[in-house]
């Protein structure tokens, strides 16, 4: 597989995408402007509510950008090898233009093709109920149907509250054994560390009301979105997200100041790995404007600013560290 750092992956999605019409979007602030219904951006389709709801977006239908996202739902989480609050997310949208055949041949040509990554470690799933993705996998793109897996709303159905939602498809990677449990019946789907997710293909076509009532839109959409640290950490060949070259520098700077190293002491390993993570959100944060307070985001910010100083201690560091981060 080719050699590449985030910079690199980044910059050849986005024009990836361009090359098939899309419009090179910023990422949106981690506030949301668009959407009520969030504290804070979590996927790249929070920005681009009121488009997916038909209303005209100045780029055009066809969108590619990379958004800043702030998850904290899992925030007792982070400290493992495999959770982080922010993240970025690589994501192509349409609005009413392209639909499944696109989007699906696209993730195909982009990770195989373009990335590099070996089709045979790759397994797409689709909705339980959507045959016209499965046929387009199976019959367009030529993946033999005991590789595509059907799974139900919990996996393959995107919604966030009320709002813009659909079916979606996702694309797994094999990471190989020695990341498996080991079960009987492990496969795509198990929750060990083996198949890792990487790209969601969501086919936005319903409105939610937010008490389970689905309407149609009007306009068909696309939504994808693609974790960039989780496609560096395959295509670097890494057993973590906190090995990828971006959060690898950081890591190492928390060690340096730290006077450890890493993957020596696993208790260790835990502070270490949650100051990286809390560092990187504390930072976005701020800069999109955000301040330390007692409740909403300013109270989640100041929680992990406190969280990531408590750790410091822990590893022994002395004084305001934080900033030299
Ligand atoms: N909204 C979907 C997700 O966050 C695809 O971008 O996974």
């Amino acid at each position: 597989m080719k050699q590449l750092t985030s910079a690199q992956l980044r910059e050849m999605f986005l024009k990836f995408m361009e090359s098939k019409g899309c419009a090179r979007i910023q990422s949106a602030s981690v506030i949301p402007e668009n959407d009520p219904t969030v504290l804070f951006t979590t996927a790249g389709m929070h920005p681009l509510v009121p488009y997916l709801m038909g209303a005209k977006h100045p780029a055009g239908t066809r969108l590619t950008d990379v958004q800043k996202c702030i998850r904290t739902g899992d925030i007792d989480d982070v400290g493992d090898p495999s959770h982080l609050t922010f993240f970025e997310m690589l994501g192509n949208f349409s609005f009413g233009d392209y639909f499944k055949h696109e989007a699906i041949a696209w993730s195909w040509e982009f990770l195989t093709e373009v990335v590099g990554l070996d089709p045979d470690r790759l397994y797409p799933s689709v909705y339980l109920e959507d045959d016209e993705a499965f046929d387009i996998w199976n019959k367009e793109i030529g993946i033999p149907a005991d590789r595509i897996y059907r799974f139900g709303k919990e996996d393959n159905f995107w919604e966030h509250g009320a709002g813009p939602c659909g079916p979606c498809s996702e694309i797994y990677y094999d990471r190989g054994e020695k990341y498996g449990c080991g079960k009987p019946g492990c496969t795509v789907g198990c929750d060990c560390d083996r198949y890792m997710e990487i790209w969601n293909n969501v086919f936005t076509q319903f409105d939610n009301d937010g008490e389970g009532h689905y309407t149609e839109l009007e306009q068909k959409n696309i939504d994808t979105g693609m974790g960039l640290e989780r496609l560096a950490s395959v295509v670097q060949d890494v057993d973590s997200i906190f090995d990828v070259d971006t959060l690898c520098a950081l890591r190492n700077k928390v060690c340096e100041l730290a006077h450890t190293e890493y993957k020596k002491d696993e208790e260790k390993d835990v502070s270490i790995r949650l100051i990286t993570d809390h560092i990187r959100s504390a930072t976005f944060m701020i800069s999109d404007g955000i301040m330390p307070t007692n409740e909403g985001r300013g109270y989640v910010l100041r929680r992990l600013i406190r969280r990531a100083a408590r750790h410091g201690r822990l590893l022994g560091i002395q004084g305001p560290f934080l900033v030299d981060l």
